[in-house]
């Protein structure tokens, strides 16, 4: 065995949805109609208006490195969008833009997280954000939460998880894979704990614009002492454009601007050009229509999946995923998705995605795909658990 490898690389996961889509595309080649319900981007494309001002910039031929916290205009355009959607006033210098929330949590872990410092999250959720903290030498907490607390930490949780190891906090809200909101208060009441404490906290804001019957709430409401991770990805459709922003307290804008420059010197230009039209009215008017498409295929497949016998603790509110239970079907989740897949030609991601609480009964099932394919998947899923 080489040992050249970093130590690090055996403590970043891996995704086993990666296997289940290797199968996908097999199946693909062999002429099967395979359905995605496993992908975690828009199957929108970039909004036209956001597209138009991207090549415009790039016809200037003035594709050069920008200034390494972003567009002077996009900060501005930023700033002014949480004033307008939060009332809330962000010092445009707290503003960095960056590629995509993943850049951004790079940033944000690398100006804030020493070695063997550790960070609370819950389980389930995001992987790569717990990656993040280990390519840093960090260390992640994760908590079981289950639907008594919408999958969210509490304020309780991270008081009795604290220790002196403990650096800070990470809420995701609407959390991928659940799709549930942390309720105003108990963000509140959790950023009041995290500073209290004096530790650090973070939270991931990327599925804001696609919430349904009900408003996120920015942590940002609550206390100017906290990391805001918000992303172009989803609901502006721009996952591969690769651009995202990041807001940091007052006392961490030098280091945040000194290591931007270091890590990536900026983000792509013509991305963040083309970001400039990602807040205008007729960029907003289609965001908006995809919303509504969003929330009737979150519909669609909550009552099916429900028909079905899957059990759905609480209605998602966000993003665009539902995290569902199957124990009436299989205890091992993982294996259910790979029998689906192979025996229907459904893809859908098992709950060991993301964490280890009650994920062999849970599988996560992405609305990123009409409803028209989705109800087809049904019927296959129909099929499938009740095959003789
Ligand atoms: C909760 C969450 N945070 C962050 C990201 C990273 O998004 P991006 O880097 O595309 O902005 C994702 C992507 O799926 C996500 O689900």
């Amino acid at each position: 065995m080489s040992n050249r490898l970093a130590e690090r690389n055996s403590e970043i996961s891996s995704f086993y949805v990666m296997e289940l889509l290797r199968r996908a595309k097999q199946l693909e080649t062999q002429g099967k109609d395979v359905i995605h319900m496993e992908i975690g981007e828009p199957d929108f494309p970039t909004p036209p208006t956001i597209v138009d001002a991207g090549i415009k910039h790039l016809l200037t031929g003035e594709v050069k490195y920008t200034a390494a916290a972003g567009l002077p205009e996009l900060r501005n355009k930023i700033a002014a969008f949480y004033q307008k959607r939060y009332g809330v006033t962000v010092n445009e210098q707290r503003i960095f833009v960056t590629p995509g929330a993943s850049g951004a949590f790079l940033l944000a872990f690398g100006i804030s997280l020493n070695p063997n410092e550790e960070l609370l999250m819950a389980d389930p959720c995001y992987p790569c954000n717990s990656n993040f903290a280990t390519l840093f030498g960090g260390k992640t907490k994760t908590i079981a939460v289950d639907a008594s607390s919408r999958y969210q930490l509490t304020a309780r949780h991270i008081k009795e998880q604290w220790t002196s190891a403990t650096k800070g906090a990470l809420i995701a809200s609407p959390s991928n894979p659940t799709g549930t909101l942390i309720t105003p208060e108990e963000l509140k009441q959790s950023i009041n704990t995290v500073n209290t404490l004096g530790g650090c906290f973070y939270s991931d804001e990327i599925y804001h614009g696609l919430v349904y019957g009900t408003n996120a709430t920015t942590a940002l409401t609550f206390s100017d002492d906290v990391f805001v991770i918000n992303s172009f990805s989803k609901y502006y459709g721009m996952t591969g454009w690769r651009i995202g922003w990041l807001i940091v307290p007052d006392e961490f804008i030098e280091a945040a601007e000194k290591l931007a420059q270091n890590i990536y010197i900026a983000t792509s230009t013509q991305s963040q050009y083309a970001a400039l039209a990602a807040f205008d009215k007729n960029t907003l008017v289609e965001l908006e229509n995809r919303r509504a498409e969003f929330a009737a295929r979150r519909d669609f497949l909550y009552d099916n999946l429900l028909r079905l016998g899957f059990e759905i603790s609480i209605k998602p509110e966000g993003a665009f995923y539902i995290y569902a239970n199957c124990k009436k079907f299989t205890d091992d989740s993982y294996q259910f998705a790979l029998d689906f897949l192979e025996a229907e030609a459904v893809a859908i991601t098992p709950g060991k995605d993301f964490g280890s609480y009650e994920a062999h009964h849970m599988l996560r099932f992405a609305y990123t795909t009409s409803i028209a394919k989705m109800a087809i998947a049904m019927q296959r899923l129909d099929r499938f658990i009740n095959r003789g």
